[in-house]
């Protein structure tokens, strides 16, 4: 066999599917409810900021691990709302999105031969980010309408092996915001085995009435165990910019910024001081930005109910997973090819998010995090569905 050929890890590795709706969406002019990014505009404060830097010559590569107002604007949000003192010298690493942040924190914290325990229906990367640090992922499902996991499964899924789980809260797929209580259970498990939490909670100010966003750094016990990932992508709706953090216990952060630092040396510098900018948001930004969501989240919930989708109203995040079962298709992903082709709507079949396809429940997830009258598109390409299923 030759040489010349891809490693073994990465035949492990589906390609993306997002990235494969998308191509398919613009191929086929088709409304593009895949892919978790916004079609609306980013605050102008933060964009006048970025300008600015480049303008200032803020051009060349920034300090590896975040400048010095970025880190400390970050550390001061999360200890101000949150109560968890955070010291930025010695706990925050700027990162190329949260997606580097994760990476990075699970080269930095995981051997070969470790497990990490996965909550699915999981966000892509988990999975493949456990394989590279060498480690063997332990899936745990959640289960709808309400997403819960099973107490006793989880806790059987921990043993000696185990040396990180990761938390997505809210969640994306599912929309489901974990309450006290099972992050409580799970941090006791973290307690009782010396496991390390990775959460991911970049969906923490897209969260609904009647839920409430709380930190796995805040319960009692886990500020010194916990790594959370946060980035500006979703709150500022700046997917593009690749802006990310990791805040990590002062015994991990220098592991953390030897892997980010090999990874990518540093994230993009202009977008440092526009960070601070966004950090600086007043707190009617974040009101406003869940309520507009929430009134989007009811609009989807809406079309989706005339059109013959079952769906559980999601706690937070801009996703919902929607049942299929009505429509009479064999798989998720032959209705997500049909619909993306035939009536020109795309969304991401459910199953792509479980390890094994085979034993996921029928579903596509649709993301709203769009204009009005994106979604006023799809309810009136998503009619010509109900017609033609009859
Ligand atoms: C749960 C979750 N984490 C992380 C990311 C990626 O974030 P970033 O753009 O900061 O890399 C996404 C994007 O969809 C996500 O859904």
């Amino acid at each position: 066999m030759s040489r010349i050929r891809s490693a073994k890890r990465v035949s492990a590795f589906a390609d993306s599917v997002f990235g494969e709706m998308t191509r398919l969406a613009k191929l086929h002019s088709a409304v593009n409810l895949s892919q978790g990014f916004p079609d609306f505009e980013a605050p102008q404060s933060i964009k006048d900021a970025a300008c600015t830097a480049i303008q200032a010559e803020q051009n060349q590569y920034a300090p590896p691990y975040g400048t010095v107002a970025f880190r400390e604007a970050i550390a001061a949000d999360f200890t101000r709302r949150y109560g968890v003192p955070v010291v930025p010298d010695e706990q925050v690493t700027v990162c190329c999105g949260s997606t580097e942040a994760m990476m990075a924190a699970m080269l930095a914290c995981i051997d070969p031969g470790d497990e990490v325990i996965i909550f699915e229906p999981f966000y892509e990367n988990y999975g493949p980010d456990a394989i590279i640090a060498g480690a063997e992922p332990r899936y745990i499902r959640m289960r709808e309408p309400e997403w819960q996991f099973d107490p006793d499964e989880l806790k059987a899924a921990f043993n000696n092996r185990t040396r990180a789980i990761v938390i997505n809260s809210p969640n994306n797929p599912t929309g489901k915001v974990y309450t006290r209580d099972e992050l409580t259970l799970i941090a006791s498990l973290c307690q009782k085995w010396d496991v390390l939490a990775i959460s991911d909670e970049i969906y923490e100010r897209i969260v609904y009435h009647g839920h409430a966003h709380v930190p796995m750094a805040s319960i009692p016990g886990m500020a010194d165990r916990t790594i959370t990932t946060n980035g500006l992508s979703k709150t500022y709706s700046v997917t593009g910019w690749r802006i990310g953090w990791a805040i990590s216990p002062p015994s991990l952060t220098g592991g953390i910024r030897k892997m980010h630092d090999f990874l990518t040396v540093a994230a993009p510098t202009p977008f440092h001081d526009a960070g601070v900018a966004a950090m600086s948001l007043s707190d009617s930004f974040y009101t406003e930005l869940a309520g507009d969501y929430q009134k989007k989240r009811d609009l989807m919930l809406d079309i989706l109910g005339r059109h013959g989708f079952t769906a559980s109203s999601p706690g937070g995040a801009y996703y919902v997973m929607a049942g299929i079962s009505r429509f009479g298709f064999t798989s998720d992903s032959e209705f997500a090819q049909y619909l993306v082709k035939e009536i020109g709507v795309a969304t991401v079949p459910g199953s792509s998010f479980y390890i094994d396809p085979a034993t996921a429940p029928q579903s596509v997830r649709f993301c709203f995090s769009k204009k009005d009258e994106t979604l006023f598109e799809a309810d009136r390409r998503l009619a010509r569905l109900s017609v033609i299923s009859g």
